[in-house]
């Protein structure tokens, strides 16, 4: 396996002192991301984040609306470790797995996720389940970074999900569709679904 694989998998499921110090240059990097997709949280009760990283977007959201109830699930056990430092008892932090998530059906009146779709093993799986977790009138906001989605895609022989037609595509056959699509910086998009009822 080469370097770029080995950083890809560090990005994928961060682990020891270098996935700890990669979650804070993702930090950097997300941050427009981050933004985006909290301001689009306005008025919903109960959020769920997957793939929280250390923690750092689940903070953005708690201080804009303290009255939030907030979840997270994270495939990592360091970044469980990281995250759960950083926000105490004011997220409920899991560690699993995107394609079996540990909730009840429509539970959720929001599911956001930034800049992990590229890593999910079975895109379908994943999007079933968040279909699952969502209120009937729930939203799902995908945000991603192009530039890395591409490198990612190109380390993958199986299906993955890394722009707006393979995004939509997949989600169709699980039973989602799309409310909206932007830029929301330079090689960054937001990809906004909801249930097809
Ligand atoms: C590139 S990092 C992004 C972290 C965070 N969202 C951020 O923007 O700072 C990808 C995150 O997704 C998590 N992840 C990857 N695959 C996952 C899966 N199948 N289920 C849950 N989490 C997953 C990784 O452990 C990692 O924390």
């Amino acid at each position: 396996m080469g370097r770029d694989n080995y950083f890809i998998r560090q990005f994928g499921a961060p682990s020891g002192g270098l996935g700890i110090f990669l979650a804070k240059i993702m930090n950097l990097s997300n941050k427009r991301m981050y933004k985006a997709n909290s301001v689009r949280l306005e008025g919903r009760k109960r959020i769920l984040e997957i793939g929280y990283g250390n923690g750092k977007q689940l903070q953005i959201i708690r201080a804009m609306y303290p009255d939030m109830s907030l979840y997270g699930v994270d495939i990592s056990e360091e970044m469980h470790g990281t995250a759960s430092k950083a926000l105490g008892d004011s997220a409920l932090l899991s560690v699993g797995d995107a394609g079996d998530l540990p909730y009840q059906s429509s539970f959720f009146d929001a599911v956001i996720t930034t800049d992990t779709c590229y890593f999910w093993n079975d895109p379908r799986k994943v999007l079933s389940e968040i279909r699952r977790v969502m209120k009937d009138d729930g939203i799902f906001i995908n945000t991603f970074n192009t530039m890395y989605a591409d490198s990612v895609r190109k380390t993958r022989m199986d299906e993955c999900i890394f722009d707006l037609n393979t995004t939509v595509a997949s989600a169709g056959i699980c039973g989602l569709e799309l409310v909206s699509h932007r830029e929301t910086g330079k090689f960054e998009e937001q990809i906004i679904l909801r249930k097809k009822i």
